[in-house]
């Protein structure tokens, strides 16, 4: 499938995501904030390597639970906003690399750099995040360091062991970087650039689109994800996104993509027709001349089998 196509197919995926956000029960806000309760709005590069594990299981057990979640971000503190940016993006990247087919361990670390990917924001003038207005040159310029200056801080700061020792400061470094080149800080090519940072780098632009930030508002995920599709095949010198990864994110993004097929709890063979607000349970159209088209919310014994 072209990634045109994609667009237009996850305009609709991504307003369902965007309906799920909405019409969450009392009793489910209740539940994420409860989750919500214990994390510490710290950044996680500013908690000691204890801390920063146990954030690091609570997320990526989450994630394992419920791949749906991660989707549902975190709002920004009052404050800064690199904290819930730091967690969502950390939940959307290991969302991005299950799905990919990434090992557990590897699901792991990208979530490590999700939680640790801006940490060279530490670095810049107090307040300059907030500021609220558009960046002189040099602020500019300064900003364009963080990757840099984070995968130094997390080098002299933690100790994964092993290969992590260098693959997490290597995407940190490179979380910025695009497929076409057109990135920074170094304008790597495609080749060069670590698979955790192809990942991350889709699963940052995502959530920072579609979060609020102070000079700008949040954008609707579908408008988010036609924008990253677009960008990932159109532009002059090629996509600025892995083109695998991004296809990866669309089926990660939805349990049942439109136009897939599916089995039925009775055996039937159907294909996925129209996204409903339960990402279990889309309306389908069975197989075969006579087809008969089921809303699946509409009917509890029927279900699609796992
Ligand atoms: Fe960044």
């Amino acid at each position: 499938m072209e990634l045109s196509e994609l667009a237009e197919r996850v305009v609709r995926l991504a307003e369902r995501v965007a309906a799920i956000e909405t019409q969450q029960t009392a009793a489910q806000q209740t539940a994420a904030q409860k989750t919500a309760a214990p994390l510490s709005d710290t950044p996680p590069w500013q908690m000691d390597e204890v801390r920063l594990q146990e954030l690091m299981d609570e997320l990526h057990t989450g994630v394992k639970r419920d791949p749906t979640a991660a989707l549902r971000f975190d709002a920004p503190s009052t404050g800064c906003y690199l904290s819930a940016h730091a967690r969502n993006v950390s939940r959307v990247a290991m969302l991005i690399a299950r799905k990919h087919g990434f090992s557990d361990a590897s699901v792991r670390a990208v979530g490590l750099c999700g939680l640790l990917h801006d940490a060279g924001m530490e670095s810049l003038p107090h307040g300059l995040l907030e500021a609220g207005r558009p960046l002189t040159p040099d602020e500019f310029r300064q900003v364009r360091l963080h990757p840099v200056n984070g995968a130094d801080l997390v080098r002299e700061r933690y100790r994964f062991g092993g290969l992590l020792d260098s693959v997490i400061p290597l995407t940190i470094e490179q979380h910025h970087e695009r497929a076409d080149g057109s990135g920074y800080p170094h304008g790597l090519p495609a080749a060069r650039i670590h698979d955790f940072a192809r990942v991350l780098s889709v699963a940052d632009s995502f959530e920072a689109m579609t979060t609020p930030r102070p000079f700008r508002a949040a954008r609707h995920p579908a408008q988010a994800m036609r924008s990253l599709l677009l960008q990932g095949c159109k532009t002059a010198r090629g996509g600025m996104y892995d083109r695998d990864v991004l296809k990866t994110f669309v089926w990660a993004a939805s349990l049942y993509p439109l136009g897939c097929e599916v089995e039925l709890s009775d055996g039937r063979r159907a294909r996925v027709t129209e996204a409903t607000d339960d990402p279990k349970r889309p309306v389908v159209k069975t197989s075969g001349r006579d087809g008969e088209t089921i809303d699946l919310t509409r009917t509890a014994s029927l279900t699609v089998k796992e």
